[in-house]
């Protein structure tokens, strides 16, 4: 790597400095073993110096190479970066409300189908621009959406399907993309947890009109806090840019001006003839934009992404027959549909009827023997103190979903952790079942 402002001489000394900072040893049962965390090295430490030493900090050179790289990884036409996958999550449903769109934008009152166990930004874009999120169960194992209820959930409000990949694996996109088809409705993926995964040989994210990715240090890639709207109609493209933006009609690179030549020359609205166009909004808009250090970091872990997800792959694997193989049957543990290929946010575990002991308790003897567990989420999001009066319709029942709230969790398969620390989170379960048979 060679760096535009760092002399070989600087870049080693500095190495020296980022290798004690990256160097992680975890020792199991000693160190507490994270359900998530990240992996950097040497080199995204001295990217984000090289960004820093630019002294530009707002969007260039490494914004403009990030976005390039992730959208040729995901296959999507544009890679918009914005500051978390939250943040991309409401710019995707704001990008479908532009008047622009005209007959096909997202008005309130609209249905969105979606699940209600999942991460809460999923759902928040949804009911912040007052449309209504229309819940579907979930399968488990899967904990993705019950294709076979999408017919049921359809209403002549609906306007859009909205749903996570959840924990890196891929929910049916077959049936979910002809269903949009079929009723002509906007597909928005949340890829947040699963970049990377791919489904009958295509990466997620390339599916929907919109997807979304986080790089939240929990994240198969991180830049600290970040985000990016993955996006591949034209039109999508130019609003979802304004939106990010402020709204603005003009699409100047930060720090440019007059990239149209046509500065003091329009008419737009109501405004006076050769209104500056720097200054003129065409959508109501936000800011979501990153700095050109967070987007030097994430170029440098993208050179790892690849890595990253077969080691998840490959954890994943290891700890879900090792579990299968020790307390196999008082759990259900993952199956994904046979044409996916997930990239793994966690390894989840549901208790069955006849586990001896309860998930409570359980959470809670990991967490003392140092091992650090997740839930999935919200659980169900209807149940949650912020939601209990939310504007909303359920189709049929959401018993998966309860099960999911009262029994599941997950563990983690992140890239820092290697067979040890997966031997030890299993044999501290095995020893949790015999101490409670
Ligand atoms: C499925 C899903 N969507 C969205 C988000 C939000 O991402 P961020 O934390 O970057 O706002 C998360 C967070 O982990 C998530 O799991």
């Amino acid at each position: 790597m060679t760096y535009k402002n760092l002399s070989p001489e600087l870049a080693d000394a500095l190495k020296v400095i980022a290798k004690e900072r990256v160097t992680r040893t975890i020792v199991p049962g000693k160190d507490y073993i994270p359900a998530s965390g990240k992996v950097m090295y040497e080199e995204d430490l001295l990217l984000g110096v090289d960004a820093v030493m630019d002294g530009w900090f707002t969007g260039g050179r490494f914004t403009d190479a990030f976005e390039k790289k992730l959208a040729d990884f995901v296959g999507a036409k544009r890679a918009l970066s914005v500051n978390s996958g939250s943040s991309a999550n409401l710019l995707a449903v704001a990008t479908l409300t532009s008047s622009k769109l005209g007959d096909r934008a997202l008005k309130s009152g609209d249905e969105i189908i979606t699940v209600a166990s999942g991460f809460p930004t999923t759902i928040n874009p949804i009911l912040q621009y007052n449309c209504i999120p229309v819940f579907v169960d979930v399968s488990v194992p899967g904990y993705n959406i019950d294709t076979s209820m999408l017919e049921k959930a359809v209403s002549p409000k609906t306007k859009a399907i909205m749903l996570a990949h959840t924990l890196g694996a891929p929910f049916d996109l077959d049936a979910v993309m002809a269903f949009a088809k079929k009723h002509d409705l906007w597909v928005i993926e949340d890829n947040c947890d699963a970049l990377g995964a791919e489904f009958d040989g295509r990466k997620t994210g390339s599916f929907g009109h919109l997807a979304t990715c986080s790089f939240y240090p929990a994240h198969h890639i991180t830049m600290g806090e970040g985000g990016a709207l993955l996006i591949n109609d034209a039109e999508l493209i130019r609003i979802a840019e304004s939106m990010r933006d402020w709204g603005r009609d003009c699409w100047c690179n930060t720090g440019h001006d007059n990239t149209c030549g046509q500065r003091f020359n329009g008419q737009y609205g109501k405004l006076p003839f050769g209104y500056d166009h720097k200054y003129v909004y065409s959508e109501r808009g936000f800011n979501f934009k990153i700095t050109d250090i967070q987007a030097a970091i994430g170029l440098s872990q993208l050179d790892n992404l690849n890595t990253f997800v077969e080691k998840r792959r490959k954890n994943h694997r290891y700890l879900k027959a090792r579990l299968e193989e020790t307390v196999g049957d008082h759990i259900i543990t993952d199956t994904i549909h046979p044409k996916a290929n997930p990239s793994w946010f966690g390894c989840t575990i549901t208790l069955k009827d006849s586990f001896p002991g309860n998930r409570h308790e359980l959470l809670q003897y990991l967490e003392s023997k140092k091992i650090g567990s997740r839930l999935l989420f919200a659980g169900n999001i209807l149940k949650q103190p912020g939601y209990l009066d939310m504007p909303h319709r359920v189709v049929g029942c959401l018993d998966n979903t309860d099960l999911v709230m009262n029994n599941t969790f997950w563990i983690g398969i992140w890239p820092g952790l290697n067979e040890p620390h997966l031997d030890y989170l299993v044999e501290t379960i095995a020893d949790y079942v015999k101490n409670n048979m």
